[in-house]
């Protein structure tokens, strides 16, 4: 029998880098081997500022990313996480019996709040359960994901076993898959994880020229340093490995380790090489575009799907709560 995975996305700007090589790119690896299951998460798009009036076009935008980047609706199921309300309701259900104490503990609350003082809601505190309920809902066993979730995940297991003593043994313990590129950093800020809302974010959707520019821009060291390299420029690395051949990675290894490396010559191919890896994404992106009703279709079904399992596992659930 073929393993459940779910995994998901916040609808807060367009698939980055960082997304791709952390999630995306496992994702459509996985869908040829497990039940995938893969949503764009509006619900916990909702714990962080946004504008309203742009919300429903950004949820289609990730939609479109994620065809464009491979997913393929005949081999895994896409859909809106509020179109399955079941996600909310098994997230009060968690919710009721994980402890305050484990949720204070989680790292991405505390770079949060630091982020936005003033938008520190209960549904920002609460945001890791209804991660947990996403999963638990499908009963998935692996979720792949960037390294940054990972407490997430550890916590899903710790709320999955709470409940499974408390009321009925039905969950498994779910656990992370972590790719390559489990935390690739900013270009500008290289100390920090690239983000969608940074400016310095490459989007998969990005022309080649706006690649060029962005590599262009990002911050190396002052030169002759030949041993280590600096979070900069390990990160460059990190893409050049992702996206160039081999032998072009062992040709600016190699100048590195000599110390004649030019920054300005590695900048050029990575960039040439992002910009080509990426364009026949560019290609599907466009004619997607131009095919709203392919769009819906997909995600109806998508919906369809989810729906059913989402059901089936909840009457379960709620039986062994006491609830009808
Ligand atoms: P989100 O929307 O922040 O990111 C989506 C995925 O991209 C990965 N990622 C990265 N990986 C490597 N380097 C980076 N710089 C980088 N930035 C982002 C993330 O690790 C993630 O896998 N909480 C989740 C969404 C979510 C979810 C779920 C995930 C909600 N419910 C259930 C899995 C299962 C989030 O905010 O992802």
């Amino acid at each position: 029998m073929e393993k459940t995975l779910f995994s998901g996305l916040r609808p807060s700007g367009r698939i980055h880098l960082g997304n791709y090589l952390g999630a995306i790119k496992n994702w459509v690896l996985m869908q040829e081997t497990h039940h995938a299951i893969y949503s764009v998460v509006d619900l916990h798009g909702m714990t962080t500022p946004y504008d309203p009036s742009k919300r429903q076009e950004e949820i289609r935008e990730v939609v479109i990313d994620y065809l464009a980047a491979g997913l393929d609706p005949d081999k895994c199921i896409i859909f809106v996480q509020s179109h399955v309300p079941e996600h909310v309701e098994l997230a009060w259900i968690l919710g009721s019996i994980t402890p305050v104490s484990w949720l204070e503990r989680v790292p991405t609350f505390k770079e949060k709040v630091e982020k936005h003082p003033d938008f520190v809601n209960l549904g920002l505190f609460s945001y890791p359960v209804l991660m947990a309920a996403d999963i638990l809902l499908y009963k998935a066993e692996e979720v792949p994901v960037g390294e940054d979730q990972v407490p997430h995940i550890e916590l899903t297991r710790q709320i999955a076993k709470k409940f499974n003593t408390t009321f009925a043994d039905l969950f498994p313990y779910p656990k992370p898959i972590l790719s390559q590129g489990k935390r690739i950093m900013s270009l500008k800020h290289p100390d920090q994880k690239m983000s969608k809302t940074g400016d310095d974010g490459i989007a998969l959707s990005d022309t080649p020229e706006e690649i060029k520019h962005k590599i262009k821009r990002a911050v190396t060291d002052t030169g002759d340093n030949t041993q280590t390299k600096s979070p900069g420029v390990a990160n460059l690395f990190t893409l050049l490995a992702e996206f160039s051949k081999p032998s072009t990675f062992a040709e600016f290894q190699d100048a590195h380790n000599k110390g004649d490396l030019k920054y300005s010559d590695l900048k050029e191919t990575l960039a040439k090489d992002i910009a080509d890896y990426f364009a026949p994404f560019r290609e599907k992106r466009a004619e997607l575009l131009e095919n709203p009703k392919k769009v819906d279709d997909i995600l109806e079904k998508g919906t369809t799907e989810a729906r059913r399992i989402a059901e089936k596992n909840m009457r379960e659930i709620r039986k062994a709560c006491g609830l009808r």
